[in-house]
């Protein structure tokens, strides 16, 4: 290969490379629940700085104080939430009518569940099947369901908010 293709080679896959780059930065990330915040530095170590978690007891700088039943951001403001807690829900329907609030039209929420019994004590309501859940996400659609090994949590259910929402009657 010539010397100024090679050139202009590099050049392209520098321009790929910080593209991709950019593109994971501007994804806006949040978890529930997400206690000294191990999901929120995950994230961040595969390039998505704008990660932020909230829980009840903040643990800074990762882990904001805030309740995942009154989320503190405001409408469309995520591309991306995860929650490996909706067994702690008191409220499951605000639960997730917050997660669809505050997520991006074509956001997605990635939601780990036990369906075979309560994975801690401190869980607050029990999820025998996923049906429930799925029609708790009214604007949103199910993309996929899978068995996963999640410290008691065995489900991974994901959902993509749709980008015009109906509004949601009570
Ligand atoms: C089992 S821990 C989950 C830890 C974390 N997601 C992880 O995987 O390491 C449950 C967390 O949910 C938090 N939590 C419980 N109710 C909450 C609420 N209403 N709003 C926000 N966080 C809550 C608790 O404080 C606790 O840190």
């Amino acid at each position: 290969m010539a010397k100024t293709q090679k050139k202009r080679k590099k050049e392209i896959e520098t321009k790929k490379k910080k593209k991709k780059k950019n593109e994971e930065e501007e994804m806006e990330m949040q978890a529930q629940g997400a206690r000294v915040g191990q999901e929120v530095e995950a994230l961040r170590r595969v390039g998505v700085s704008d990660s932020v978690g909230i829980d009840l007891v903040p643990c800074p700088p990762l882990v904001i104080k805030g309740d995942f039943h009154n989320q503190p951001f405001d409408n469309d403001t995520f591309d991306f939430e995860f929650s490996n807690v909706f067994d702690h829900a008191l409220y499951p329907h605000k639960f997730v009518a917050e997660i669809e609030r505050t997520l991006k039209p074509d956001g997605v929420s990635v939601l780990h569940v036990a369906l075979s019994g309560r994975p801690d004590k401190y869980s607050a309501n029990d999820l025998f099947s996923v049906k429930p859940l799925v029609e708790m996400f009214k604007a949103s659609k199910l993309v996929h369901i899978r068995k996963v090994d999640g410290f008691g949590l065995d489900t991974e259910v994901v959902f993509r908010k749709k980008k015009i929402s109906k509004p949601i009657s009570s």
